[in-house]
């Protein structure tokens, strides 16, 4: 890995922060997992995106692909997918010499980047090499161990595997450290703007190699943690012990790694608790029983003002959403409610998200006076 020097260092954390902040303008509603994946890119940990068709999982991943430099391999897995289309095809001048050598020029076992498409549709060969590949990062080729240069995989699929599909696809996915369940856009104003915007492509005005990626790697590695931090992941911990979630030790242990790289994401010089929010597409196992009740407590412990905010948000969702603004009384009942979520906000002091969820029920209490004045 090449040294690199403390100009260069920030040069590229303000690298992920303008991608970071280029994704999010066009991207509705997926700061969460536009921060998930630049979060896995700096910890060198793959990461799973599952959701219905066209909720962007591809156009996020396809973006975060087209933004590094260097040797990347991509592939939509069928049931017919071959393990040649993923490791390459069998050498036949190596065949006429009765060795077994997979040419693997501009596949995954070359590749810096990989994203897998549909990856439970993998077939048994696949999986195999799949698991070995993204767990142990090497490949074996004619009786030779290689190391494969690969940072980081992404994944999307449109269901999480059950157990009864097989323990295969339950390793696999334990491969991901990093796994959320994507979501279709909420509110209304992103649906106006899905509908009336009619590019949403992400135009990246810089764009990353490997070598950076390894280097903001380590400075993540190297981040302090804050003594509360270090408290609070043990009381997630424990907390989750006792609701019967019960992480494997190494994903425990990549817990600290993948915290920290999201507090470099986030331009912090040192870990606090409100990074370990990152944990909840860490810290569980079952992913249909225990996602959500490990967000919860982790909300609950690492930042309880994050928690707050989004409940009062959702409360302002519900409320806009069950009003129409064409009938005066309901507009008006509407308006008082937001009022009183907008003054419950206001009085959470100096947190950005508060300040952000404020403007936002301030505009949309206004839209519905407008509506209002238009129908009178
Ligand atoms: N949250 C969103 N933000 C911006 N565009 C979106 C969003 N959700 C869907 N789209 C639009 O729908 C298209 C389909 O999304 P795609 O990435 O192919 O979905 P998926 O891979 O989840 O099936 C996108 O290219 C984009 O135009
Ligand atoms: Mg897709």
């Amino acid at each position: 890995m090449k040294t690199l020097s403390p100009e260069t260092h920030s040069a590229v954390q303000d690298k992920f922060m303008t991608a970071r902040r280029e994704l999010s303008e066009a991207l509705i509603e997926r700061d969460d997992e536009i921060d998930l994946a630049l979060t896995a890119l700096i910890a060198q940990e793959h990461l799973l995106l599952v959701g219905p068709p066209g909720c962007a999982k591809s156009l996020l991943l396809d973006s975060l692909m087209n933004w590094m430099h260097g040797r990347r391999f991509a592939i939509l897995l069928t049931k017919f997918s071959t393990p040649e289309e993923v490791v390459g095809p069998v050498s036949i001048t190596a065949l006429k010499e009765d060795r077994y050598r997979r040419v693997t020029t501009s596949k995954l076992p070359e590749a810096e980047l990989a994203f897998i498409d549909e990856v439970w549709k993998a077939s048994s060969a696949i999986l195999n090499t799949l698991l070995k590949i993204l767990n142990e990062r090497v490949f074996e080729n004619d009786g030779e161990t290689l190391r494969v240069p690969l940072r980081l995989c992404v994944a999307a699929s449109n269901e999480w595997p059950s157990p009864e599909t097989g323990k295969e696809l339950t390793a696999l996915l334990d491969r991901f450290l990093f796994r959320r369940t994507v979501r279709p856009i909420a509110t209304l104003a992103g649906r106006r703007r899905l509908l009336w915007t009619r590019d949403h492509g992400p135009k990246l005005s810089t764009s990353i190699t490997a070598d950076e990626v390894d280097a903001a790697h380590k400075a993540a590695g190297a981040l302090p943690w804050s003594d509360d931090a270090v408290e609070a992941l043990e009381t997630i911990l424990r907390t989750l012990t006792k609701e019967g979630i019960q992480p494997g030790d190494r994903r425990q242990y990549k817990a600290v790694g993948a915290t920290q790289a999201y507090a470099y994401l986030a331009g912090a010089e040192r870990v606090s608790p409100e990074h370990l929010e990152v944990l909840a597409s860490v810290l569980w196992d079952d992913p249909v029983e225990q996602p959500e009740k490990s967000a919860q407590v982790i909300a609950r412990i690492a930042n309880p003002t994050g928690m707050r905010v989004n409940q009062l948000l959702m409360e302002a969702e519900q409320i806009l959403s069950a009003t129409d603004v064409k009938n005066l009384g309901q507009a008006t009942t509407a308006t008082a409610k937001l009022g009183e979520i907008e003054k419950q906000l206001s009085a959470i002091e100096r947190d950005p998200r508060a300040s952000k969820a404020r403007a936002y029920v301030r505009d949309q209490m206004r839209r519905i006076r407008l509506a209002c004045i238009h129908e009178v």
